[in-house]
Formats: C-alpha cells, sequence, structure tokens
C-alpha cells in the first residue's frame, strides 16, 4: 500500500504549486497528477458543475489505485463539500490546512483571502478561520483573471499587465492594512513575487499549496501510510487537453521540464459516480 502514488489534481496548472512542494517534503512518494487542462477554469462555474467535474477527477485518480487524494483546488475544497465522504481512500483539500497556517501567522488579526469567485462566495476559508479565533477580521476579494493570467503565462513580477491587474484587485486589501494573504487558489504563489511587491514585504503570503503538502504529510504519517523505500519518486502527470501547452508552462511551475511523464486522457469519460 505506502508504495502506491498520491493523488492529487487541479482543474488546470495550479495544483503543480502543491505537488512541487509535495516532492520537496516527501521525496520517496509516487505522484499522479491530474490537470483538467480542458475544462479550466472552474472557479466561475456552478456548484452542480463543479461537483460533477471534482468526482470525475478523484474517479480518475482512484482507477491509478492512489493511497491518497490530494484535491490542490481551492475551488473544489471550498464548493464539492460532499467529496471527502464519497471517497474510499483519504482525502484533504487546500482550505482547512492554510486557514490554520493563516491563523498561526497574524499579528495584527487581519487577514485577507483572495481566491476564484466560487471560493470566494462559498466564504469557506472565512468560516475555517473564524471557527479557529473569531477575534480576526477578515477581508475577501475573488481575482479570477490570475487564474487566466497564470493559465497563459503572464508571470512576471515586471509585466504590466500582471501589476496592473494585481492593483486592481488588492488596493482594498492593501488599504485594510492585513499582515496575512491566503493564496486561497493554488494558482496564484505563480505570481507571488508580483503580489508581495504591491503589498509589501511585511504582509505574509500563505501559500496554500505548501501547507496542504505539508498537512498531506501527517495525514500519511499518522495512517501508516508513508511510503518507507529509499529511492526517489517517480510523478506522472495526466491532462484533459494538449500534452504540448502543458509541458511548456509545466516547467516553470516546477522548476524542472517534464516530457514523457505527461499524457492526455479523456476526462468526460470517466464516471461521476
Ligand atoms: N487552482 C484552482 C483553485 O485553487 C482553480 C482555478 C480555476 O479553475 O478557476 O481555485
Amino acid at each position: 500500500m505506502s508504495e502506491q502514488a498520491i493523488g492529487v489534481f487541479d482543474s488546470g496548472l495550479g495544483g503543480l504549486t502543491a505537488v512541487k512542494e509535495l516532492i520537496k517534503v516527501l521525496p520517496q512518494e509516487n505522484i499522479i497528477y491530474f490537470g483538467d487542462t480542458a475544462r479550466v477554469p472552474y472557479g466561475n462555474r456552478s456548484e452542480v458543475t463543479i461537483n460533477r467535474y471534482a468526482r470525475q477527477d478523484a474517479n480518475f485518480l482512484l482507477s491509478k489505485g492512489v493511497k491518497l487524494i490530494i484535491a490542490a483546488c481551492g475551488t473544489v475544497s471550498s464548493v464539492a463539500a460532499g467529496l471527502p465522504e464519497y471517497l474510499p481512500v483519504p482525502f484533504t483539500g487546500v482550505v482547512a490546512p492554510t486557514a490554520a497556517a493563516a491563523v498561526s501567522s497574524t499579528r495584527n488579526g487581519k487577514i485577507g483571502i483572495i481566491g476564484t469567485s466560487a471560493t470566494v462566495n462559498s466564504g469557506s476559508y472565512k468560516k475555517e478561520i473564524l471557527r479557529r479565533n473569531d477575534r480576526i477580521t477578515v477581508y475577501q476579494q475573488d481575482c479570477p483573471l490570475f487564474v487566466s493570467l497564470v493559465e497563459n503565462g503572464f508571470i512576471s513580477e515586471n509585466d504590466e499587465i500582471v501589476k496592473l491587474v494585481v492593483e486592481r484587485y488588492l488596493s482594498e486589501m492593501k488599504h485594510n492594512n492585513i499582515d496575512t494573504l491566503i493564496l486561497g487558489c493554488t494558482h496564484f504563489p505563480i505570481i507571488a513575487k508580483a503580489i508581495s511587491n504591491f503589498l509589501g514585504n511585511h504582509v505574509r503570503l500563505i501559500d496554500s499549496g505548501r501547507e496542504t503538502a505539508l498537512f498531506a504529510a501527517n495525514i500519511l504519517g499518522s495512517s501508516g501510510l508513508l511510503n518507507t523505500s529509499n529511492h526517489i519518486g517517480q510523478c506522472s502527470y495526466f491532462v484533459s487537453d494538449t500534452v504540448e501547452s502543458f509541458r511548456k508552462t509545466a516547467e516553470i511551475f516546477l522548476g524542472k521540464s517534464v516530457e514523457d511523464e505527461v499524457a492526455h486522457i479523456n476526462i468526460e469519460q470517466v464516471a461521476v459516480q
């Protein structure tokens, strides 16, 4: 069992921010990633659609025999609340571990949350924060264009378009004097530098991919599922759109190239139930 892979999915490339951290924290683990690149973005779709997509994504990973599923997607973690009960293997989304890290980080009790529209409208991070400490003040902002910027490779901190969109979305957050900002969508760490340049160094950015990777390591440890072999784990990547475009951008996310490890699948053919 312990040599089975960890399954990770996202609507597109964003979940690779979690994969990058998983490789650091658990180098011996095998990882199977699914990015639903043909149906991205999820963040402005209905609850019914997001739930259907999430089940298909999880079922695909189950068909590969994974031992743990990570929804490395703020939108799925916020909206597909029924997913964990439906799965026969342990599961984590990104909301709880990220909210916990933000609560420990804040000094002035002012936390900002940015995510997709579906995530922000669900109030998921806000609820998790207030459940832990109800004296914290929370400011939320949906930033759907950040997903498009990242998926299309507009990620440089010096890019004028990136700077403009960051300023447009985050001016109010800056004015509210937050000291901690949750990057509640796994695409956002890719433009963290531009966000940090705008808000200033005193604002701590909480990366949902990173916090979730650390949390997943704890789940595996406490369930006796850690891979104890001393070999370096293998990663395979599956996408629902073209392999070529994924290869190009994945390299930026992961900091290394992926070639033969990427394959295409038809996600619409995977069962929803
Ligand atoms: N990376 C995703 C998230 O965390 C999805 C972005 C999207 O598909 O809209 O929300």
